[in-house]
């Protein structure tokens, strides 16, 4: 918001119309905002309805391509094995899997079973065996555009305690999505996230954190799912961003393997559980878009 528009000038939204027709009056209530303390969005992180209609496109395939990993996940399976299922799918509908070289990860996709929290990557020597519980993490560049979103499978007959994780933590998403709203704040999704697993008994990763996302696969904000109601940036229309809290069954406490430089475990090798939704701030509320 450095650039001060003139108020006949055309609209940084794109729209064509004038600024003093279009978000100027968005622009001063966040103006408002910021001079009361709060953290606000910039504009490059709001995104434009042309914008939007792109990404959601990247949506589709992230979806398509979970959805085939649905169907034929089984015991048995190699996370190896995943990550082809990953790679075949989204290239087949034209995109790239966003994970592949980035930052030098050198797979398709996350898989994250039992005690790793996340970034597990997949492997031949890794097998899904009964009892254990998986997350997939499938992101997608289609056009240049991101999308972003994991689901928890169970393999063969999970231990009740383990499922009861799976369970609280996709309520925990599902929680923290209602509190999602235009002026409103990220630190009120944050707290409804935290409260609801420390209610069942769990606790919240707090290092890593959501993301804005779309434009670029990790962009500003950082979302935490520790932070407090009123607190973190404010939410406004054309804000995209994810909710995927891990929430650990005995500590909140985790490490990094030093080896691969990626896989997070938890430090007392309890298991983790993590869900990930991409979700659009609108007009109204909210919408997902990525599940
Ligand atoms: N998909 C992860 C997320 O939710 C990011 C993984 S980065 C990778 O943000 F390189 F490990 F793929
Ligand atoms: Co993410």
């Amino acid at each position: 918001m450095s650039v001060k528009l003139g108020r006949n000038d055309p609209c940084w939204c794109g729209s064509g119309k004038k600024y003093k027709k279009c978000h100027e009056e968005f622009d001063e209530r966040i103006s408002y905002i910021k001079s009361q303390g709060h953290i606000v969005p910039d504009h490059s992180i709001i995104k434009t309805p042309a914008q939007i209609e792109k990404i959601k496109e990247s949506c589709k395939v992230n979806i398509a391509v979970l959805d085939y990993v649905a169907e034929n996940i089984r015991e048995g399976m190699s996370t190896e094995e995943i990550d082809r299922l990953v790679y075949q799918k989204t290239t087949e509908m034209g995109a790239i899997p966003a994970p592949l070289n980035y930052e030098g990860f050198p797979k398709s996709v996350c898989t994250s079973i039992n005690e790793v929290v996340c970034h597990g990557i997949p492997s031949e020597k890794v097998v899904l065996k009964d009892g254990d519980i998986v997350n997939v993490d499938v992101s997608t560049i289609l056009d240049g555009y991101f999308s972003d979103s994991s689901r928890m499978f169970c393999i063969g007959n999970v231990s009740e305690e383990k499922k009861k994780l799976v369970q609280t933590v996709k309520e925990c998403v599902e929680i923290g999505l209602e509190q999602v709203k235009p002026w409103g704040f990220l630190g009120d999704m944050g707290q409804a996230v935290n409260e609801h697993a420390k209610k069942n008994g769990y606790s919240v990763v707090r290092e890593i954190g959501g993301h804005g996302v779309g434009l670029e696969f990790h962009e500003d904000p950082w979302v935490s799912y520790v932070s407090k109601a009123g607190e973190e940036m404010l939410l406004v229309p054309g804000m995209i961003f994810t909710i995927e809290p891990m929430v650990n069954m005995g500590t909140h406490r985790i490490y990094c393997d030093k080896k691969d430089g990626w896989t997070i475990y938890t430090a007392d090798k309890k298991p983790s559980a993590q869900w990930e939704i991409m979700v659009l701030v609108t007009e109204t509320g909210h919408e997902v878009l990525c599940w």
